[in-house]
């Protein structure tokens, strides 16, 4: 009990800020919070398995992002309002060798821009913390919103790429080529 009090006071790591969100690293207790996003069939409609995920799920999910945050310094974070309320995750996945960028909003916040201001300062962010590794994002064909969102911030769409089975839109940023 002691132990996993100790876990949740954890602070948290900012990673960069936007005029109206934060970037941070996850603790255990947030669990509760993602899963409500990830319990949404329609935020899930085009990400991960195309269905609503489990707690369990989650909790591994949660538990990922922290091991990569402390191995290697990025992850898809943990997105917030200054008030803290949890929006989403953003970040990025991939290998040493290239990174691809990823967000993911809460129904409730779709259509403010607030997709394309995270990933306009995660391109930023990305180009400030690497050297020589692409920057590259894949879409699920029919998730039109996330390519707009691509595009506004200065990505050059690459083809199409199978990604586990499902037909997806790549994407290169063309400053991290
Ligand atoms: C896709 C997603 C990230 C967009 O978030 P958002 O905060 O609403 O995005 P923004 O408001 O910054 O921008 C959305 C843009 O797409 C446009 N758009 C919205 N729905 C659209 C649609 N069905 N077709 C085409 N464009 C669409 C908007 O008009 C806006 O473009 P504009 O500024 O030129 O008008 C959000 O819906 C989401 O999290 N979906 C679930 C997870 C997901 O799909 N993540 C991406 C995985 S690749």
């Amino acid at each position: 009990m002691r132990h996993e009090a100790s876990r949740i006071d954890v602070q948290r790591e900012v990673v960069l800020r936007t005029p109206r969100l934060s970037l941070t690293s996850w603790r255990v207790d947030d669990v509760e919070s993602l899963h409500e996003v990830h319990s949404d069939p329609q935020t899930m409609e085009f990400v991960r398995n195309g269905r609503p995920e489990s707690r369990p799920e989650v909790e591994q999910l949660v538990d990922q992002y922290i091991a990569e945050h402390a191995a290697r310094g990025w992850t898809k974070w943990r997105l917030a309002d200054f008030d803290d309320q949890l929006v989403g995750r953003a970040g990025f996945g991939g290998t040493s060798e290239s990174r691809g960028l990823s967000y993911l909003i809460r129904r409730s916040r779709w259509g403010l821009g607030l997709a394309t201001e995270i990933a306009e300062a995660l391109v930023g962010w990305h180009l400030s913390h690497t050297v020589g590794v692409p920057l590259r994002a894949i879409v699920a064909v029919g998730n039109d919103a996330s390519a707009r969102v691509l595009e506004k911030v200065g990505f050059d769409e690459a083809g199409l790429e199978d990604f586990e089975g499902t037909i997806c839109r790549a994407f290169m940023h063309p400053e991290s080529d």
